[in-house]
């Protein structure tokens, strides 16, 4: 789908966003293996999330058919690109899932693969799930995540006694599962995919297992498992667990603040004023909103309290009088991952350049957005460039024009957003994407003034 974007339009109002993904993806694995009545809300129906629910209904009979209800209400489960723009209902931000789970040890396998279609988060911790089944799963995914690398997980697993094979680093990974036992590692590229995996596989194993970050990463799974009752300490870049048999899950998923970000950034871009409400306020994913302060964006996060551990509250946007350019360096960058497109969105529009640094990681995304993105601003007539491993943003602004997402949800978006400031009207081709993370993205942005068409 290509979208043409009018610039010239005030973004401002109050908003509220899907249920976070990541935050989704964790609290469905852990409902559906664990032993009781498990009731979540606000669960996202981003197709990623559809992913996670669509192989655990194959995993675990007694869950299935009120995962495969829901699925169904969040608009079906959009396997290979299947999904059309009008798939997801709007009622279903604030969809329901009471699912009864039996225990870990009910998981049974699954005729043939499962698919894990776009979502690496999928893929990455369904491995840590089944390193402890004792059966052979496959897991494959779309044409995007079977080049994205999966020895990075397949290793530690390894270590712990699952027999994990990937193709040359890439899936399918097929795993056989059985007894697992707990290990001291360090893992080498700041990863919460690799370390979420590791730790569910550490509940079903045997002695502790003491993980270490090369730097902090989002903490979800920490979170959850620690309002759960497991026996997890995690301080300074340490994590220590233990075996540990969970029960039911029960509140309301955080609006994901990651797709809050491209909604700041409209606002900010356009000198407008916005509020978002029932947002995720975790520490881990919020210091794009540090980044942005930097830049000249002022907002307040206005905290309402915890649901399984996570911090979640409204966030307002006060209207923004221009923006600075910035450095975001290669220690803070796994805190921003996700957010560096629509950081970079904005830098096209700052006084001075911005510079990424260190960011690689970038290029083993849904798509190499280091170089994706670069592309992307000068296709809008702006300017960037990657250097190495940096990515460098030239604060000239948009005259406007044509740019591609690539098949990139967080593309789609950071460049439709960029386009809401250009000196002229612009296209943005693949904006369907965006039903990865964050559907009804182009309809809440006109909710809140802007001008797209398509
Ligand atoms: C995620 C972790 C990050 C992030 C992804 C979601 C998660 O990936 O980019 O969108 O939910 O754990 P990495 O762990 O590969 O950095």
């Amino acid at each position: 789908m290509r979208a043409r974007v009018v610039p010239g339009r005030v973004i401002g109002g109050r908003a509220r966003v899907p249920g976070d993904k990541s935050i989704a993806h964790r609290w469905l694995i852990l409902a559906a293996a664990a032993r009781g009545v498990s009731r979540l809300s606000h669960l996202p129906p981003a197709l990623d999330v559809r992913s996670t629910a669509q192989c655990l209904a194959r995993l675990c009979p007694r869950a299935r058919p009120s995962l495969e209800g829901w699925i169904a209400k969040a608009g079906g489960s959009g396997e290979r690109h299947g999904f059309t723009w009008d798939a997801t209902p709007k009622e279903d931000l604030v969809s329901e899932l009471v699912v009864e789970g039996e225990g870990r040890t009910a998981l049974v396998p699954a005729s043939g693969s499962l698919d894990c279609g776009n979502s690496g988060t999928t893929m990455r911790l369904l491995a840590g799930l089944l390193a402890s089944a004792p059966f052979t799963s496959r897991l494959t995914g779309d044409g995007s995540l079977v080049r994205r690398p999966m020895d990075r997980v397949a290793e530690p697993l390894r270590l712990m006694g699952a027999d994990v094979r990937t193709t040359d680093d890439h899936a399918p990974i097929v795993i056989r599962g059985g007894r697992l036992r707990g290990i001291r590692f360090r893992i080498p590229v700041p990863s919460a995919q690799v370390k979420g995996a590791i730790l569910l596989a550490a509940l079903a194993a045997e002695g502790e297992t003491t993980l270490t970050e090369a730097a902090p990463t989002r903490d979800h799974t920490e979170r959850v498992l620690a309002a759960l009752g497991a026996p997890l300490d995690a301080r300074e870049g340490v994590v220590t667990i233990g075996p540990f048999a969970h029960g039911p899950l029960e509140g309301a998923v955080p609006g994901d603040v990651s797709s809050a970000a491209f909604l700041v950034a409209a606002a900010a871009l356009t000198g407008g004023a916005v509020t978002i409400e029932g947002v995720g306020l975790n520490p881990t994913r919020t210091h794009f909103l540090d980044v942005m302060e930097r830049m000249g964006i002022r907002t307040r996060a206005r905290s309402m309290g915890e649901v399984m551990g996570e911090p979640v509250g409204d966030l307002d946007v006060l209207p923004c009088d221009g923006l600075l350019g910035t450095t975001v360096g290669e220690r803070e960058l796994p805190l921003v991952i996700d957010e560096v497109p629509v950081l970079a969105a904005l830098a096209c529009h700052a006084r001075g350049d911005t510079s990424f640094q260190g960011a690689g990681e970038l290029r083993l995304k849904e798509s190499d957005r280091l170089g994706g993105i670069a592309e992307g601003i000068r296709a809008l007539g702006g300017d960037a460039g990657v250097d190495g491993d940096d990515l460098v943003v030239g604060g000239s602004g948009l005259r406007g024009g044509i740019a591609h997402a690539r098949g990139d949800h967080r593309m789609a978006m950071a460049l439709t957003v960029a386009a809401l400031a250009a000196t002229g009207p612009s296209e943005v081709e693949g904006t369907e994407w965006a039903e990865i993370s964050f559907p009804g993205f182009l309809d809440t942005l006109r909710s809140l003034g802007a001008e797209i068409e398509g």
